[in-house]
């Protein structure tokens, strides 16, 4: 295969999309340009001094791990400077990030998760980078961007997609009317070469991926759907295979080029509360986007995530995610159970 860049992709098969603009290029290049120097230091993170936990909690009340923080502020400081976006938000900030006074503003605002499955981290095990990238909603009116400037549906993205650091780093994304396509970074070129040209999520696959130490938080009609993965006598006609990581970058991306279903539905630890742990905005709803442009499906259990009207910026949804077959099945058992 021709060795294809990024840009060169993007400039050559998505010209007819508006957005192909130089700010969008600039955009891109400069998250690429954080991911291969996230990706640097991932790979050499079992050497140097960047492991652990730097004793902090972020929104979530979650342990903050250097690398998550070392990755956020790559991506701001990198992001701040481009010249394209109005704000930015992170997993790892509770607000949103305004460009500071003096540097060039664009229109464009994006939303990501730094360093996705930081649990992982110790283990060598595949993390990731998500992003989300939306226009802002009207012109600016005040030098502070508020939240009702870019606060959107997933069906507004621009862009969405992930980075995956593993065996190999690889970067796979879709723009607005445009297709799935995965780049693998050649280390020896410093560059993301394309290596999965529009990906096709299979009409059904033959893995599950949940957490089933949950299955006494879960309700009857999530118990019911899992059950309906373990049952290869169900309509669904085979005996499927349980692989759960841990890490949504890594669990998403084989459920993408296997099949499948990957399921984080709410759970009752809190009675009075249940959650879904996932986050719309800079988890579910880029991956919802990549996920319906590769011909699979996304929802909340019952509600497509792409048509969900976020409120606030961290914002958790439970997910079902990955093929039509899977999670059209999913849907019709907790419609079932709303009806009884
Ligand atoms: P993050 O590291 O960005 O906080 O994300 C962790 C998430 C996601 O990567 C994964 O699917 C999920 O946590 C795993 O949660 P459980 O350990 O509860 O299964
Ligand atoms: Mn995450
Ligand atoms: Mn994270």
């Amino acid at each position: 295969m021709r060795q294809v860049t990024v840009i060169e992709h993007l400039l050559l098969h998505q010209k007819q999309v508006p957005m192909a603009t130089g700010r969008f290029t600039r955009l891109l290049n400069e998250l690429i340009l954080s991911a291969k120097i996230i990706s640097r230091e991932v790979n050499k993170a079992g050497l140097v001094d960047i492991l652990g936990y730097t004793g902090d909690k972020n929104i979530h009340g979650e342990q903050v791990t250097r690398l998550d923080e070392y990755a956020h502020r790559v991506i701001v400081h990198r992001m701040q400077r481009a010249g394209v976006l109005c704000a930015m938000a992170s997993e790892e900030h509770a607000d949103l990030i305004q460009i500071p006074h003096g540097l060039p503003v664009g229109d464009y605002f994006l939303v990501f998760d730094p360093l996705d499955g930081s649990s992982n981290i110790e283990a060598n095990v595949n993390i990731g980078t998500i992003f989300s990238i939306y226009r802002a909603k009207k012109e600016r009116v005040g030098p502070e961007v508020e939240l009702s400037d870019v606060l959107q549906k997933g069906i507004e993205q621009v862009a969405a997609g992930y980075f995956i650091y593993g065996p190999s780093t690889m970067m796979v994304y879709t723009t607005k009317d445009g297709g799935v396509h995965g780049f693998t970074l050649d280390p020896t070129v410093g560059e993301f070469l394309l290596s999965h040209p529009d990906i096709r999520i299979p009409e059904q696959g033959k893995i599950y991926s949940v957490n089933e130490a949950y299955w006494n938080y879960w309700d009857g009609a999530t118990q019911k759907v899992v059950s309906t993965f373990k049952d290869p006598n169900s309509d669904l006609g085979r005996l499927y295979s349980l692989r759960y990581i841990g890490s949504l970058v890594a669990d998403f991306h084989r459920t993408l080029l296997y099949g499948g279903i990957f399921m984080y539905p709410a759970d009752y630890r809190d009675p009075k509360k249940p959650r879904g742990k996932l986050r719309l905005l800079y988890e579910a709803a880029p991956l919802a986007m990549v996920v319906e442009h590769a011909g699979g499906m996304a929802t909340d259990g019952l509600n497509r995530i792409l048509e969900i009207e976020p409120q606030e910026l961290h914002q958790r949804t439970p997910l079902f995610i990955g093929s039509k077959k899977e999670v059209e099945k999913a849907r019709e058992i907790y419609k079932e159970s709303k009806s009884e």
